[in-house]
């Protein structure tokens, strides 16, 4: 989603501003641009369309010491130069960036800019003309910049440049995620710390409704009533080759093969030195306590809790609900009375699962964030935080944040039964390490994917999955993520459900895949795909082994029954990423998609 870049220093900022927007491609962004001041003035440069576009247009010639850049994903007007940021005054004073959405502008247009002839259809063009006029009226830019974030509703991060003062980037941020990044004789702002881990890896955090005055040797943090706030800076633990290709084509398939590694690394962080599991004591007093869990998610991470829930009932035997963030937030169900909640986002900044925890705290619950990124924004706000130690996913479709959130709740949910007193005889980071090698085996086999994408879905305009008990699980996971990178339009079914409706869309070569890594339903499944077979379907079976069939068309290594999800996804990963490349699609940014969504 939107993303921010500014520095002030000694170096040209057009390179810097460049290849920190390059950094947050992967977040998906439809256009970008950059606004650099030096003594000639402000020089802004914007594109529809791609950084490259952008490089392309920037004059080769400017020089100057600061700057700020954006890359937009459209809410408020369609993607165009116009609507794309940096935005400006009407008298070109002030120059401005801004992620989020602004909920009152049409308030604020009709209140404080009547009259106005704006030059986009942006939320975040009033947020500059409001500055202008206030600035107006005090003669002062840090007084109109205060005064007009108290005005906003919504959320904002906010880089300001104001073009009588090249000492200085005004910055300020209500729920979107921004940071500084400190350095030597330079500052940098950044939306996300991955964008300027080139220039530096120590950072000081923003918290919500401050303002930060960053110049090139200081940076100030403000509450909005002016007072000062001291804050200590912290080291970014991302190391920056993480956010490299390398010799892949695409960032999926390397993200795709890492996972092994990513369940080795889980392995060696959740294991204490007697082999027992490693955990914050807090955490398991939590889970113990709670009479309930709700797990609170969105996309790929809400499918990887319709697993983790499995977990949790069948090993630690606490009921556990999952629930779609977006729908949550405005639909809250009946509570128990001592719930615990679990927010699993990658991104940990996913704005629908926020709105959920800033509910549920006021409501006084306990709240446990299982992501990626440490220093979020959910794992900030929650009162415990779990670690994927996934490494950075740059490819917007997640694949290795999926397997690795599956594998935490694995952990979590055999920590809790044995703090129970559950007596198991499943010893997860055991089962884990044997499900790291089934990973690498299958992908060390990616050619019989491509294979098998090529014939099902090199020309098909829809494609079904099929799956049973855990199976079903993972066939939703699989429909998304061909769905979201090669738009061939698809869907996840029960297998038992298909009879009551969706079998009627089945024709001649209709592309059908099922899962089979379950026993008990291993009969079921293969019933289901006979009776789509006999309607004319492609279909094809992938087991697990000691459940294939003479013509499946691929049989799984076996692992733990209750693990295979996170070796049944991954030939529906790689089927994903094969079926978007025969189809020309932009595997790693996927059309109209972000990785991190930042507005609900
Ligand atoms: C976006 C991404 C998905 C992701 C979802 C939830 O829609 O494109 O890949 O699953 O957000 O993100 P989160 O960071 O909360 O896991």
């Amino acid at each position: 989603m939107c993303g921010i870049v500014g520095y002030i220093g000694e170096e040209n900022s057009k390179d810097i501003l460049l290849n920190g927007l390059e950094k947050l491609e992967y977040r998906g962004y439809d256009s970008a641009g950059i606004a650099v001041l030096n003594d000639a003035g402000m020089n802004v440069f914007k594109v529809k369309g791609r950084i490259a576009a952008l490089r392309d247009q920037v004059d080769d010639e400017v020089q100057a010491t600061m700057g700020i850049g954006h890359t937009r994903w459209a809410t408020h007007g369609e993607p165009s130069v116009d609507n794309a940021h940096p935005h400006q005054s009407l008298s070109e004073r002030f120059t401005l960036v801004h992620n989020g959405v602004i909920e009152n502008y049409y308030e604020i247009r009709d209140e404080y800019l009547k009259n106005m002839d704006l030059k986009s259809e942006t939320d975040t063009e009033i947020v500059v003309q409001l500055i202008e006029q206030l600035y107006e009226e005090v003669h002062d830019v840090q007084q109109a910049f205060r005064q007009a974030l108290s005005l906003l509703k919504g959320s904002y991060a906010i880089a300001l440049v104001d073009n009588e003062n090249s000492d200085m980037i005004y910055v300020a941020k209500n729920k979107s995620p921004l940071l500084v990044g400190l350095g030597d004789g330079f500052n940098v702002v950044a939306s996300d710390a991955m964008a300027t881990l080139k220039e530096t890896d120590r950072y000081v955090e923003i918290e919500d409704k401050e303002i930060v005055l960053v110049k090139r040797d200081q940076v100030q943090i403000q509450k909005l009533d002016g007072t000062t706030v001291e804050r200590e800076s912290y080291v970014a633990e991302i190391d920056a080759a993480d956010t490299e290709k390398g010799t892949y084509p695409h960032f999926m398939l390397k993200e795709i093969d890492e996972q092994p590694l990513v369940i080795r690394k889980i392995i060696q962080e959740y294991q204490d030195s007697d082999d027992t599991i490693k955990l914050d004591e807090d955490i398991r007093k939590a889970m113990k306590k709670a009479d309930r869990i709700y797990i609170i998610a969105a996309g790929t991470s809400y499918h990887a809790g319709l697993v983790g829930k499995q977990f949790i009932e069948k090993l630690a035997n606490i009921p556990v609900e999952v629930h779609i963030a977006s729908e949550f937030s405005y639909n809250m169900p009946l509570l128990s009375e001592k719930p615990l909640f679990i927010y699993i986002s990658q991104s940990g900044e996913t704005a629908d699962s926020r709105s959920v925890l800033v509910q549920t705290k006021q409501l006084g619950h306990p709240a446990l964030t299982v992501t990626n990124v440490p220093g979020s924004t959910l794992s900030r706000e929650a009162d415990y935080t779990l670690h994927l130690h996934a490494g950075p996913e740059i490819a917007v479709a997640s694949t290795k944040a999926y397997t690795a959130q599956i594998a935490v709740l694995a952990i979590l949910a055999v920590d809790t039964a044995r703090a129970k007193g559950v007596e198991l005889a499943f010893d997860p980071l055991q089962e884990l390490g044997i499900v790291a090698s089934a990973m690498e085996s299958l992908t060390d086999q990616k050619e019989s994917f491509e294979v098998i994408a090529k014939d099902m879905f090199e020309t098909t305009r829809n494609a079904f999955f099929i799956g049973r008990g855990m199976d079903y699980f993972v066939v939703q996971e699989a429909a998304l993520k061909l769905k979201e990178i090669s738009y061939i339009q698809a869907e996840g079914f029960a297998g038992g459900e298909l009879k009551h409706g969706t079998i009627a869309l089945i024709e001649d070569g209709t592309p059908v895949i099922a899962i089979s890594t379950q026993d008990n339903v291993n009969l079921s499944i293969r019933g289901n795909v006979q009776e789509v077979a006999a309607r004319g379907a492609n279909a094809c079976v992938v087991s697990m082994k000691g459940l294939e069939k003479d013509d499946d068309s691929f049989v799984l290594p076996q692992v733990h029954e209750l693990l295979t999800p996170l070796v049944s996804v991954i030939p529906m990963q790689l089927l994903a990423y094969y079926a978007a490349l025969h189809r020309d699609c932009d595997v790693d940014k996927p059309r109209n998609l972000a990785k991190s969504v930042t507005v609900e």
